[in-house]
């Protein structure tokens, strides 16, 4: 395959790069990324001689048309990802999720591409009740917020593309998602920096709101099994291995992992339009593709703690700012990578 991998530099978005070159030597990968606040090109650091790497924004249509002429596939990671800055500016969600989005169907649609998965959220669902119900397949869109909202114009966009059009398109919703090159903004990331840093952790509200965790790798390899096995105009739903927690519940976890008590623990005002609780059923995931996760929550979490200490100098760099200059020595260029 050519692929051609949106958002590459970013959390989930490298950690598949990573993955595909381990899994897939034999194919090429082209990495478009904008380097916003959370593309990091340190994230590639270690493979980036084994990929063509374009700094770039999913909306230049220009570039976009350029870039999709040698590629056969898209993987589509790139967006605005985080639900509190979100709330601060919802524009640049509507730009990057909705008309990048766009972009990039419209560019393989007329580049005749064989595949676009679409890797989306399970939170353009909204939210469940504590205690009751999963997210499927079937499961109407009713998104609260407005990253979710953006997340859910772009994949009816897709679907639109492939009824309309043809393309030849997959989605993904998956739930939380956590492990390797996470930026320190997201929950478990930023609370194992601020623990190990000796800094309380803020808990939003009561603490009782519920997420899926699903280790990233699960999350990587569910995607390989949709480019692979899954059925075009489908969409499949991926979430974690018996790890729906409370935050709260996930806040003590990592108290026990970093040696910390909950003296550490601050509650502070909720986030707005809070969702309650999100939960997955990935039976059709299982059932038609042969994939399930396989990382618990305990294990995964432990993993991640680790791997937090043995990257000290990555977490470090992003704290003071630094990685953004990384991309300047790298490839010679005195662009500004602005916040
Ligand atoms: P992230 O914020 O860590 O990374 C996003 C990447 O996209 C960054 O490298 C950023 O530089 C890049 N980017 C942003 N705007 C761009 C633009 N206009 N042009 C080109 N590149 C741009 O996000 P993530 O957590 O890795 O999420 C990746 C995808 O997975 C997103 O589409 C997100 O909606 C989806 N998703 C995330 C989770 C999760 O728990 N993090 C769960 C389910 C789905
Ligand atoms: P987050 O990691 O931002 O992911 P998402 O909004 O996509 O679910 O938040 C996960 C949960 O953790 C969510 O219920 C909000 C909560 N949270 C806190 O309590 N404190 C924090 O500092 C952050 C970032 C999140």
């Amino acid at each position: 395959m050519k692929l051609l991998i949106t958002g590459g530099a970013g959390f989930i978005g490298s950690n598949f790069v990573h993955y595909w070159l381990k899994n897939h030597p034999e194919d090429e990968v082209t990495v478009l990324d904008k380097l916003t606040y959370a593309g990091n090109l340190r994230n590639l650091e270690t493979v980036v001689d084994k990929i063509k790497f374009v700094k770039g924004d999913i909306c230049d249509r220009e570039l976009v048309f350029s870039i999709v002429k040698d590629i056969d596939t898209i993987v589509h990671f790139a967006a605005e990802s985080h639900n509190d800055r979100a709330a601060m500016d919802p524009e640049s969600f509507v730009r990057t999720n909705v008309l990048g989005t766009f972009t990039l169907l419209d560019a393989a649609r007329l580049n005749g591409l064989k595949r676009f998965h679409h890797v989306s959220t399970d939170e353009v669902f909204g939210h469940l009740p504590l205690g009751a119900g999963f997210f499927n397949e079937n499961t109407p869109y009713a998104p609260r917020s407005t990253y979710p909202a953006s997340k859910a114009a772009a994949d009816h966009f897709v679907r639109a593309y492939h009824i309309t059009f043809g393309l030849p398109v997959t989605i993904s919703n998956c739930s939380n998602n956590y492990g390797p090159y996470h930026f320190p903004e997201k929950i478990i990331p930023l609370f194992i920096c601020n623990l190990k840093e000796g800094k309380k952790v803020p808990v939003y509200g009561d603490g009782l709101y519920v997420r899926d965790w699903i280790h990233v790798e699960d999350h990587c390899r569910g995607i390989e099994a949709i480019l692979l096995k899954g059925k075009i105009g489908e969409t499949y739903c991926l979430g974690g291995k018996d790890s729906e927690v409370s935050n709260l519940e996930l806040t003590k976890k990592l108290l026990a992992l970093t040696g910390r008590d909950e003296s550490f623990i601050e509650y502070v005002k909720d986030r707005p339009g809070h969702d309650r609780r999100y939960s997955i059923d990935y039976t059709k995931a299982k059932s038609e593709l042969d994939w399930e996760p396989r990382i618990n929550l305990d294990d995964g979490l432990k993993a991640t703690v680790q791997w937090y200490a043995d990257n000290q100098a990555w977490v470090d760099k992003i704290r003071s700012g630094v990685y953004q200059e990384y991309y300047k020595r790298q490839y010679g260029k005195d662009e500004s990578l602005t916040l």
